[in-house]
């Protein structure tokens, strides 16, 4: 599994840590920053992170900031991303389920690193269930045109 990885400062420390749980596990992760706590602006972040999903160079994102709204916002505004910001296991596995996501995205400010990387793992290893779902994600991605 190619999983691309960012955060902004607020989530720099979850970032780390989520990197290192999924290289233990045996993920290529492609870390695209930031590379410390200097203050920066997770819009940037996002883009890249969303690009290289949308573009099919990494299957997966995760992207980390204070509390994972403005990386799922700034990020669903790249094409053919649908990131969802979790902060609970049952959510982890039922956008994945049934919304296709394929970035996730976390807060370090709300949710600790424990709750992260379960949440995290959650969310690599569900898979989608098409079907309903199917059309559902469909109608949602033709709102993009
Ligand atoms: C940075 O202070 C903070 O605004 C950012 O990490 C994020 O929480 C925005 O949604």
């Amino acid at each position: 599994m190619k999983l691309a990885i960012g955060s902004d400062h607020a989530g720099f420390d979850l970032k780390q840590s989520l990197k290192e749980h999924f290289e233990q596990r045996g993920f290529a992760v492609q870390d695209f920053g930031t590379f410390d706590k200097t203050s920066c602006h997770y819009p940037q972040i996002a883009e890249k992170v969303a690009r290289s999903v949308a573009g099919g160079e990494n299957e997966l994102g995760i992207l980390v900031c204070g509390t994972g709204i403005g990386m799922s916002m700034a990020a669903n505004k790249v094409h053919g991303i649908r990131a969802a910001a979790v902060s609970d296991c049952f959510t982890a596995k039922a956008t994945r389920m049934h919304n296709d996501a394929n970035i996730l995205c976390l807060g370090e400010r709300t949710v600790g690193p424990g709750l992260a990387a379960m949440i995290a793992d959650l969310f690599v290893d569900t898979g989608f269930e098409g079907g309903r779902h199917q059309t559902r994600v469909d109608m949602m991605m033709a709102l993009e045109k």
